[in-house]
């Protein structure tokens, strides 16, 4: 019997071996190892055996049995590997280098980056350099060395995200002329630019926006510096526009004033235009003379320095510059609204 099954044994190996279809394969398995296979049917015989025989036998053929499974694998695994290999040789060779059938969607950036690279790009032409300052910022930079000290009602306006109190989310990028101006001598003339935070969210306001600010000090900048400064700006960012220079209030400069751009929408004229609610105006910037005592809190000389500044925001420039009319679509993260850019 031990003969039988080596012979079985010997017999299946060379069929294995020389077995080119896998299907063929297959039926090999069938026929030694399937249900009414060679090999089973004997161990069926094994139980009319002896006990001492029917183990000897037993070990012999469960191991032949095993041999020829790992076998069988084995084959079907090389023939798989060669079926691959016929039908890769049989295809036309892959050119990786052709142009895809479906097109790529190309990324644009968001408006108010655009925008903002736009305005920063246009006043780095006249030396200025940016700045930066934290978003989480202190108290002291945000008002006090502002000339804003803690009861000032202009506090009111943008009195808002508290952390900790004396930590709060920068309420305009102002702070930044502070941090500048304690660590680096005049003459300056740097831009900060980036997030600032405010407890508003309607139509025009969200709880973060985008500001830019400037900042220049030297032994002799005055008002016409200013004016000449921001008209360059806005001839560059929307085209020579009439600009004026309404007075206003912001504790950090002297004088200060608010500027306004002839509307572009109704060019000035006011007829039912939604855009500058019939004003003819749209109000675009902060800016003044630097205070004295801003000087005085970063240990610059008042009388030997003067500085001007403004600050503007992004979302506003932008807003006007493409017709948009609601501020929070800038954040909604909408495709159609952004794919336009
Ligand atoms: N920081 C002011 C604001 O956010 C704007 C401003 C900047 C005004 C610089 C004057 C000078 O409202």
């Amino acid at each position: 019997m031990i003969d039988n099954i080596q012979r079985i044994r010997e017999e299946a190996r060379i069929r294995i071996s020389s077995i080119e279809d896998l299907e063929e394969l297959d039926r090999l398995r069938v026929h030694y190892l399937g249900k009414k296979g060679l090999i089973t049917t004997i161990l069926h015989q094994l139980k009319n055996l002896e006990d001492e025989k029917r183990r000897e036998l037993g070990a012999t053929i469960n191991k032949a049995k095993d041999e020829l499974e790992s076998e069988i694998s084995l084959r079907k695994n090389e023939l798989r590997k060669l079926q691959i290999e016929r039908e890769l040789e049989k295809s036309q060779p892959i050119d990786v280098t052709l142009p895809g059938s479906v097109p790529l969607e190309a990324g644009s950036l968001h408006p108010i980056t655009r925008v903002t690279h736009q305005m920063v790009n246009c006043l780095k032409r006249i030396g200025f350099s940016v700045v930066s300052g934290p978003e989480v910022e202190l108290e002291y930079y945000n008002f006090e060395a502002l000339n804003t000290p803690e009861h000032h009602p202009a506090r009111d306006l943008q009195d808002t995200f508290y952390i900790n109190k004396p930590v709060l989310l920068r309420s305009h990028t102002s702070p930044v002329q502070i941090r500048t101006m304690k660590s680096k001598q005049p003459p300056l003339q740097v831009l900060a630019v980036g997030k600032v935070y405010r407890s508003d969210y309607d139509v025009t306001h969200t709880p973060m926006f985008h500001q830019m600010e400037g900042l220049m000090v030297d032994h002799d900048i005055s008002l016409a510096d200013l004016k000449g400064l921001l008209g360059y700006f806005i001839k560059n960012i929307f085209g020579a526009r009439p600009l004026r220079f309404r007075p206003s209030y912001f504790p950090f400069v002297e004088p200060g004033a608010e500027v306004d751009m002839q509307c572009v929408l109704c060019k000035g004229n006011g007829r039912e235009c939604r855009m500058c609610s019939s004003t003819g105006w749209l109000e675009i910037c902060g800016c003044g003379m630097v205070h004295p005592n801003v000087f005085k809190a970063v240990n610059y000389d008042p009388d030997r320095y003067t500085g001007l500044a403004f600050g503007m925001g992004i979302e506003r420039i932008a807003m006007l510059k493409y017709g948009i009319e609601d501020l929070r679509s800038f954040f909604e993260n909408d495709y159609r609204m952004l794919e336009q850019f």
